[in-house]
């Protein structure tokens, strides 16, 4: 069930997908345009952070949504982009994964997915790029990242099948998305969500700085994620990432 378009355009090299559709997306391009570059020379993170994507490693991929439902609910799509993951690594390459809030698909503990979602203003509204990298083979990231870091590849003993991969993230965002949008609303994405990750309930975590910790217990209608930090105390978590420190 979907209402999502894709079209999907290739190229070889680019700085960046997210940036290439976002200038699509203000030349006028429709919800569910959608770029794959072999390599990135200019990869972006979350939180300015450099992603690293040198040519055949990994899949570098970015939709364009024009969502029509309300913008406090926005933050819901890069969990929907999750999930849409966890769900394609699954049927695609028989790879059960983890998803760490808000949106880090991780393999035993080692990130293997990011995403990145921007909102931009276009000349046709607003609009918001998913930018998904999925590090299929052990050259996607720097080395001294292999502590934290992971691919298909690697998890599963087996050869990532790129194509396989693309075709399965274009079925399953289009469902999760029009669950999203047209289906269920925020709360398909919120339990969707809430059972495919161990952090959705009964994860003690902090802040990269340790200002605050917390026990995980489930989400908020909007994605914020929610910690018991004391007796009768919730802390509700918008912004940021956090970090596990120890399974519960
Ligand atoms: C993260 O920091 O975890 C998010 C990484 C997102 C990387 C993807 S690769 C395709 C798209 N283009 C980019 O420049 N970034 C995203």
């Amino acid at each position: 069930m979907t209402h999502l378009k894709p079209k999907v355009l290739r190229f070889e090299s680019l700085p960046s997908t997210n940036t290439e559709l976002s200038r699509l997306a203000n030349e006028g391009a429709e919800e569910g345009v959608s770029v794959v570059a072999d390599e990135q020379t200019a990869g972006r993170g979350r939180l300015q952070r450099a992603w690293s994507s040198p040519k055949g490693a990994g899949l570098y991929f970015s939709i364009l949504l024009r969502p029509k439902f309300a913008t406090n609910y926005w933050p819901l799509i890069t969990m929907m982009a999750a999930v849409a993951v966890y769900d394609t690594l699954g049927e695609a390459c028989r790879l059960q994964a983890d998803i760490k809030w808000p949106n880090d698909l991780l393999s035993g503990e080692r990130k293997i997915c990011g995403i990145l979602a921007e909102a931009i203003e276009t000349p046709s509204g607003r609009a918001v790029i998913v930018g998904i990298g999925i590090n299929l083979t052990e050259d996607a990231y720097p080395a001294e990242l292999a502590d934290v870091a992971t691919s298909v590849s690697e998890a599963t003993g087996r050869a990532a099948d790129r194509e396989a991969i693309l075709n399965g993230l274009l079925r399953w965002l289009g469902h999760w998305y029009w669950l999203l949008s047209e289906g269920g609303g925020p709360e398909s994405i919120v339990s969707g969500w809430s059972s495919r990750s161990s952090y959705a309930f009964g994860r003690l975590v902090s802040n990269g700085d340790d200002v605050w910790q917390g026990t995980t217990c489930g989400l908020e209608r909007d994605g914020a994620l929610r910690l018991r930090t004391g007796d009768d105390e919730i802390k509700v978590v918008r912004a940021g990432d956090v970090t596990s420190l120890r399974r519960l």
